[in-house]
């Protein structure tokens, strides 16, 4: 379209899923490709706004004139993210951040014996929870992926998370969620609104969060 309507915004978008390591060769992860994030990521930056992108890995190419942070862990994506918040207009959560990590990281890979094995996990920060009770002038978005109640958990999520948006995928229905170009949502409000979308391109959905975002900075919905 070529309307620089987040100029003068500067955004923050964080995608990928971050990767925890139980030893040299090995980690816990999750399904995301970093999609949704890159598309926002490419859409703000065509529309005129600074943006830096926190990103676990992921085997995408930077959008152009994208400012990227490569990060592996939540915590690392935690600290990088604390970081940048102060200076940042908008912060948009599409990174599948792991809730645990293993309790210890081996120095050495593990090696196999004849009994099983447990691994003890601890909590991993909720990087967008610890967003959403230091806001001052930042708007903030968020991101549920859901595989049942998706309306109910996510209005959980909204409130206690202090968002402003939230974007709720049910990531079992096809064409959505993990892996996919398109992605199907409902749009969340913290007045208890709630839009549901079609099934669109990842980067069609990222125009609408962005001309959602920019009627919430002005005061409408
Ligand atoms: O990357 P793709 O393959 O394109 O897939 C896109 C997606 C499915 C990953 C994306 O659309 C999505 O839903 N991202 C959020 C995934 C997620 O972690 O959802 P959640 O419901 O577990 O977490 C809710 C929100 O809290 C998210 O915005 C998440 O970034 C944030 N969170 C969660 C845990 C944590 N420790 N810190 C966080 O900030």
């Amino acid at each position: 379209t070529g309307k620089k309507d987040l100029a003068q915004n500067t955004v923050l978008v964080t995608a990928g899923g971050t990767r925890e390591p139980i030893d040299p060769v090995r980690y816990i992860s999750n399904r995301s490709s970093g999609k949704m994030g890159y598309a926002l990521a490419e859409t703000a930056a065509k529309r005129g706004a600074k943006v830096y992108l926190v990103s676990a890995p992921t085997s995408l190419a930077v959008p152009a004139g994208v400012h990227v942070i490569n990060v592996e862990t939540a915590e690392q994506m935690y600290r990088a993210v604390m970081e940048l918040y102060p200076g940042v207009d908008v912060v948009v959560k599409a990174a599948a951040v792991a809730d645990y990590r293993p309790r210890v990281t081996a120095a050495q890979k593990i090696k196999k014996n004849d009994a099983g094995m447990v691994l003890e996990l601890e909590k991993n920060t909720d990087i967008l929870m610890e967003l959403g009770k230091r806001k001052k002038h930042q708007l903030l978005v968020g991101f549920a992926a859901e595989t049942e109640d998706l309306i109910k958990n996510a209005r959980e999520k909204i409130s206690k998370k202090n968002l402003d948006l939230l974007v709720a995928n049910d990531v079992t229905r096809p064409g959505a969620g993990f892996g996919s170009d398109t992605n199907l949502v409902h749009i969340l409000y913290p007045d208890g609104k709630v839009e549901k979308l079609p099934l669109m391109d990842k980067l069609a959905l990222s125009e609408v969060i962005w001309d959602k975002v920019i009627r919430l900075k002005e005061g409408k919905k």
